[in-house]
């Protein structure tokens, strides 16, 4: 138990910290993004200033004067798009590639033809009077390239970094599980060893009282306490017990004894241990098994149906009936006990494998149920690495499923069976 608790901790801090170290790249990816987009417009914004002084604003026209001195003492600047456009946004002369050939006013970038660039636009002034636009516009390539490099640097060193957290995780989750595991152990134990005291003092109470009740029915004396003391000590002894059982499950300490088994013939024995309560109660008891090889412990599939059989007995009518089927499919066994009992709450539904959780207390209570079989047999189906669900609806019946995994060579055994 503790070792899946422990993988839990170790998966769950790997997926969140996944999910920081995507959120990390890609806020990273923004900001170095966006940084770069910083330092081209700071180069625009250079250029501009610099290449300013060598436009001849005097003419009738904006022209570059003496720029071949910029462009000379600058090569990475043919990278760079420059143009000059007139007033009304007419393209007079460029230098560099060509660029965006348009007046892009107001644009601090543009894509087009699938090329995109970073723009800086200043006005040219004489005298007062606009003349003209200098315009230049940077490639992005750059830019994405670097970007690009960065995400995929990132995405290269995610599986080492998502490995070293996982066992950076896994070992601190050891560490913090240990105090917890120490807390559980001891529970556990506590649990066990008060179980121990508590059955044999139950165990005397019960066979004093039946012995008492049969003396002094003996001698003709009816006393109305004596029945309740004993049926009060058969129930707490069936407490302890199923405390005791659960403790065990628990801890992992008793492994299933798995062997050979034909699974009709050990249901048909349980049930034919029942048949007197049905009689008494004039329930029908209908089954429909299929022989089915597995390779499971006797006891855990008998500790399951004495439940499950017991509780469709205890919560259906007079006159109801129950059903209990045994099929495979999709190489899993499929034990289904089913009664035309008072059926559960759909809100009680997810609660009833809980310990010690009875839908209507005071009936359970007067039935003898102390809200723990239903729990034995969630935690009897796990250890048999199975699972267990219910229907249910109310005034019509209850429904349980039971699914075992069939071992691969029998699972191909009974589909073979099922065709023939
Ligand atoms: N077949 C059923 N029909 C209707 N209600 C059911 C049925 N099986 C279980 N329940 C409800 O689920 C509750 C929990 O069942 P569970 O078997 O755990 O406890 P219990 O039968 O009350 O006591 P215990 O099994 O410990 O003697 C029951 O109290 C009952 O309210
Ligand atoms: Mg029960």
């Amino acid at each position: 138990m503790f070792r899946s608790f422990r993988w839990q901790i170790a998966l769950w801090f790997v997926g969140l910290s996944s999910v920081i170290y995507l959120a990390l790249a890609l806020v990273g990816a923004l900001c170095f993004f966006t940084s770069l987009s910083h330092s081209m417009d700071e180069e625009l914004k250079v250029v501009a200033s610099q290449i300013g002084h060598a436009i001849d604003v005097t003419g009738d026209k904006p022209t570059f004067r003496d720029w071949l001195r910029v462009v000379e003492t600058e090569p990475a600047r043919s990278v760079m798009s420059m143009q000059l456009f007139d007033p009304d946004g007419n393209l007079l002369e460029h230098y560099g590639p060509p660029g965006i050939p348009r007046l892009l006013e107001g644009q601090e970038e543009m894509t087009e033809n699938q090329q995109t660039v970073r723009i800086r636009q200043s006005k040219l002034t004489h005298k007062g009077n606009l003349v003209g636009y200098l315009q230049l516009q940077l490639p992005a390539d750059k830019r994405s390239e670097l970007t690009r490099e960065f995400l995929a640097t990132m995405a290269i060193m995610a599986p080492f970094v998502l490995f070293g957290f996982g066992i950076c995780s896994y070992i601190v989750s050891g560490i913090a599980a240990r105090p917890i595991e120490h807390l559980f152990v001891t529970l556990q134990r506590f649990v066990a060893d008060a179980g121990h005291e508590l059955n044999t003092p139950a165990s005397i109470i019960q066979a004093r009282s039946q012995s008492l009740e049969r003396k002094l029915t003996k001698q003709g004396i009816v006393v109305d306490d004596v029945p309740v003391i004993t049926s009060a000590s058969e129930r707490m002894g069936q407490i302890v017990r199923n405390l005791m059982l659960l403790a065990e499950l628990d801890s992992g300490s008793q492994e299933p004894v798995r062997t050979t088994l034909d699974l009709q013939e050990i249901i048909n024995c349980t049930l034919a241990e029942f048949l007197p309560r049905f009689q008494e109660k004039k329930i029908a008891l209908k089954s429909s098994l299929q022989p089915i090889t597995v390779f499971t412990d006797r006891e855990s599939i008998d500790c399951i149906l004495r439940n499950l059989v017991g509780n469709a007995l205890k919560y259906t009518e007079t006159g109801g009936a129950i059903t209990v089927t045994c099929v495979t499919h999709e190489g899993e066994v499929c034990l289904t006990v089913e009664d035309t009992g008072i059926g559960i709450p759909e809100d009680s539904l997810p609660l009833i494998f809980e310990r010690f959780y009875r839908v209507d207390k005071s009936r359970s209570r007067a039935s003898g149920g102390s809200g723990l079989g239903l729990a034995i047999v969630k935690a009897v189906t796990e250890s048999l690495s199975g699972r267990v669900e219910v229907e249910s609806e109310l005034a019509k019946g209850t429904r349980f499923y039971v699914y075992l995994p069939l071992p691969r060579a029998s699972a191909v055994a009974q589909k073979l069976h099922t065709c023939l």
